[in-house]
């Protein structure tokens, strides 16, 4: 049901006629406060026409309109106010969300076109970032709104498993590295060969060429080389794999950076044909200053190839093998250029679908307002941060509901539910600062208090066993209080702010939408006696399953577990 149309039409039949019916709607406006009624529709426009003020106007328009499907038509200053007939919006509302459950907001603007969305893609033999977090759970929460839209997700996990820092790492290794103290520990000793290997070639410049000697016999295929890389890299998946398991995070692929050592062969010869490929102090670039971007540089003095030569490749492969719709790039907004430049080459290669190509920036995560950096030591790692909040969430639990069964498992969704929330209720390009302790608060903007209040509408539910609901056409479900009205409203605009998130490739709008719903729940909670037994008893039981059921959805769209109690 779409209740801006009966607006449309009530005020189309009060106007006889004088103005089209897209004019009036793109007129509409919602007003700030509910008490002004849930639209407007502002007279100014009409003045000039009509040559009168538009207060007059506005009276004369709320004296014509057809009441019937209002509670009430007002004309206040130069605006109508619009005031839903809320018996009837909350019976509609409620019965529809109980009737399609999980499926509530479910729509189709894809048509089930495959998008492939290159996140998470951390870099082997260090530690996964904070960045790689970002990249990870925006990414697949952008993938489960796609696939609430009718697209069909392709999560890739582009692997940084190929570079000149691979030479760096053997060269670290071999001077410093034991067999044993890897197996033990891998990623923190790699670490901190690497981190190592960076404090001292600053001294010793001689590092960087045995380094880049290294690097050189890897991609000759030397046995040596090609062993410890092997290795280095099934230690770090390793690593990844327990992150991925603890946030519930899956991969429809992990072709990485190597994959496409055989494929950029092509790519370049390709170049070549459309005689794009330009020599430049012995490199091999493509000229884009009339994109008003740095050239591309393709190979290099010594015919290694580059970051965006793989990209190039992976483009044209994930072109090839899912036909993609649309091509999506979770990463950092420092990599802005980089994009840009990869679309760019692409359209000069003649490939009309680089217009499908989007990078999906995003900013960085702070400690105490500092960047962090690997190359500094200055690293938040991810799976302590993951156990931290775990446990600090199983001490809410611990002090609030010290009966609650399956603590464990309940302490698990929360401190990994509260992480991630942090991440997705900013808005992606914010750079924000990362506090634990904020991060898994049960009160405030947190994961913890969307979860809390979810827990608490299923535990009214819970005691109301005897009123359970059918959810048949037969109940009624007519709210028309003040308080449950923008509960109601809220509950409504659902499948609206799914739209939104997705043309917007922006999380935060179902994350502040869930925080919103979960707030307006908790004042209707405070103000009414839900279980109280008198005839609107199983409408206000309709609301709660509603509230608790969207609320649930939200937090799936995010990639957060709704626990049933907590
Ligand atoms: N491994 C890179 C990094 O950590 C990110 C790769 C992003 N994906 C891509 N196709 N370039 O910075």
């Amino acid at each position: 049901m779409n209740y801006k149309e009966i607006v449309v039409d009530a005020l189309y039949a009060a106007l006889e006629g004088q103005l089209e019916r897209s004019i009036i709607e793109d007129a509409i406006e919602n007003p700030k406060s509910l008490a002004l009624g849930d639209f407007a529709f502002p007279a100014f426009p009409l003045a000039r026409i009509f040559k009168r003020a538009p207060q007059i106007i506005a009276s004369e328009i709320a004296s014509k309109v057809d009441q019937g499907n209002f509670d009430k038509v007002q004309a206040v200053g130069p605006y109508v106010n619009f005031f839903l007939d809320k018996k009837a919006f909350s019976n509609d509302v409620l019965h529809q969300i109980l009737a399609e459950g999980s499926s509530y907001g479910d729509q189709d603007l894809g048509n089930n076109g495959n998008v492939t969305i290159d996140m998470s893609s951390p870099n082997i033999a260090k530690p996964i970032s904070m960045g790689h977090l970002r990249s990870t759970v925006i990414g697949n929460s952008i993938a489960k709104i796609l696939e609430k839209t009718n697209y069909h997700p392709i999560k890739i996990n582009h692997l940084g498993d190929w570079g000149t820092q691979f030479g760096k790492l053997i060269e670290a290794y071999k001077l410093w590295g034991t067999e044993e103290e890897v197996k033990a520990d891998p990623i923190n000793k790699l670490l901190e060969y690497y981190v190592r290997f960076h404090k001292e070639d600053v001294e010793h410049p001689e590092l960087d060429d045995e380094a880049r000697a290294w690097f050189k016999k890897l991609e000759d295929g030397d046995p040596e080389a090609v062993r410890l890389w092997k290795w280095f890299r099934s230690e770090s998946l390793k690593s990844f794999m327990k992150i991925y398991n603890k946030l519930g995070v899956e991969f429809d692929s992990f072709n990485g950076e190597a994959f496409y050592n055989d494929k950029m062969d092509e790519v370049v010869s390709l170049l070549e044909q459309k005689k794009l490929l330009q020599e430049s102090r012995g490199a091999q670039i493509v000229d884009l200053s009339k994109y008003d971007l740095n050239p591309a540089l393709i190979k290099k003095t010594d015919g290694a190839t580059l970051y965006i030569t793989r990209d190039l490749a992976a483009a044209i492969y994930r072109k090839r093998t899912y036909n993609f719709v649309q091509s999506l790039y979770v990463v950092g907004n420092e990599q802005t250029n980089h994009f840009k430049q990869l679309k760019a080459v692409l359209k000069e290669l003649g490939e009309e679908w680089s217009d499908d190509i989007h990078h999906i920036p995003f900013g960085l995560i702070t400690q105490g307002g500092k960047k962090l950096s690997t190359r500094a030591g200055r690293v938040i790692l991810l799976d302590e941060v993951l156990d931290d909040a775990m446990t600090l969430a199983k001490k809410q639990i611990e002090e609030k509901n010290p009966d609650l069964k399956n603590k464990e498992k309940v302490a698990k969704q929360v401190g990994v539910g509260a992480v991630i929330f942090h991440d997705l209720k900013n808005e992606r390009m914010n750079n924000f600062d990362f506090d634990l302790d904020e991060v898994v608060r049960f009160e405030g903007e947190t994961g913890p208090y969307v979860q809390y209040t979810h827990a608490r509408a299923m535990s009214i539910l819970r005691k109301s066993e005897d009123k359970a609901l059918s959810g048949g056409k037969e109940e009624n479900y007519q709210l028309d209080d003040e308080e449950s009205w923008e509960v109601l409203r809220l509950l409504e605009s659902f499948s609206m702010i799914v739209k939104r998130a997705v043309k917007e490739y922006e999380p935060s709008v179902v994350a502040k939408y869930s925080l919103h719903l979960a707030k307006s729940f908790n004042k209707y909670y405070a103000h009414t006696k839900i279980l109280k037994n008198d005839e609107q008893l199983t409408a206000r039981l309709a609301l709660a399953k509603s509230v608790a059921s969207v609320l649930k959805e939200s937090l799936r769209l995010l990639g957060v577990q709704a626990p049933e109690e907590m």
